[in-house]
């Protein structure tokens, strides 16, 4: 196994099919009435979260205390961060502290790249401004094989704010690693710089492709980046952006009986999806979730457990 994770393009096929295999053990864990393996007992994970997040901490959390490891949750928020001292130096606190394996997710693209530069320990990227998430893209494919029963061949739609969206590179990466093919929709202006060379069809037209998709990702308008006056040049408004590309009941009729509909979360009910979809039998949102779990458990036991 690798010793850091920090884009999905770290993890060859066969990798990956391990990550997902041994989630698929773990899941079965939070059948039993104990859901601990002693695998980790005297490991100390660390939780760096320079950035809010609700799913991917609490999940980090769980899944290191499920495998009996020692937890620390670190929040630059109330830390001497706020006094001005650098990742450098947190970083070397808490190895100093025994940290086994830093979990971090900062505002910065590259910071998980630059903390595996300086601490001896395993660094797992937990999203990197709007660079990778690569634990996502592994429990979306996790929650894809769970639904679909493949990932050869399948195709996937991810659509709306690919330009800020770390989820969206890390999917891309790791379906065309497993052998899936993407499509990426968006308005022109949603799109990176580049974006023909990744591996991945494009279009601007959600509507020609729901009928073929097995998988529509659909991602968060991240507001919180669309700042100041520029805003206002990305859609001219959220009713105008959920018309042309918001999945709602009547999109979601386009598509074929079996396919799902996916969102890492948190959502924009109303703009890039409607409340009606979320809550639908097609929605894996909350499986989502119970699989960040199962994943997170997988990357640590094989990244930590010496496997
Ligand atoms: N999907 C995701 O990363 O959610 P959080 O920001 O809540 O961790």
């Amino acid at each position: 196994m690798i010793r850091h994770l920090l884009s999905a393009a770290d993890l060859d096929a066969a990798t990956a099919t391990q990550v997902l295999d041994t989630a698929e053990e773990m899941a079965g864990l939070a059948e039993r009435e104990v859901k601990k393996l002693p695998t980790l007992r005297g490991r100390t994970v660390v939780n760096l979260f320079y950035e809010d997040s609700t799913r991917t901490r609490t999940s980090f959390e769980v899944a290191a205390k499920r495998l009996s490891a020692d937890v620390i949750n670190f929040s630059a928020k109330g830390s001497s961060v706020s006094k001005g001292e650098s990742l450098k130096d947190t970083a070397l606190t808490l190895q100093a502290m025994g940290a086994d394996a830093i979990v971090i997710r900062h505002m910065a693209s590259g910071a998980p790249h630059r903390l595996a530069s300086w601490i001896d320990g395993s660094v797992i990227n937990a999203g990197d401004g709007t660079h990778e998430h690569p634990t996502q893209a592994l429990l979306d494919a996790f929650t894809m094989r769970a639904r679909l029963g493949r990932l050869g061949g399948l195709s996937v739609a991810i659509v709306g704010d690919v330009l800020h969206s770390r989820v969206a590179r890390s999917n891309v990466l790791l379906l065309h690693t497993l052998g899936a093919k993407v499509t990426l929709v968006a308005p022109p202006t949603l799109l990176p710089v580049g974006v023909g060379t990744w591996p991945a069809t494009v279009t601007y037209d959600l509507d020609a492709v729901l009928p073929d998709a097995d998988v529509v990702m659909m991602l968060r308008v991240q507001r919180e980046r669309l700042t100041g006056g520029w805003r206002d040049s990305f859609f001219p408004s959220d009713r105008e952006y959920a018309l042309r590309y918001g999945l709602d009941a009547a999109r979601v009729r386009r598509m074929p009986e079996h396919a799902i509909v996916m969102h890492p979360g948190p959502m924009n009910r109303g703009v890039e999806i409607s409340a009606e979809v979320a809550d639908s039998a097609r929605s894996t949102i909350v499986e989502q979730v119970a699989g960040g779990v199962s994943v997170r458990m997988a990357v640590l036991y094989l990244m930590l457990g010496g496997h």
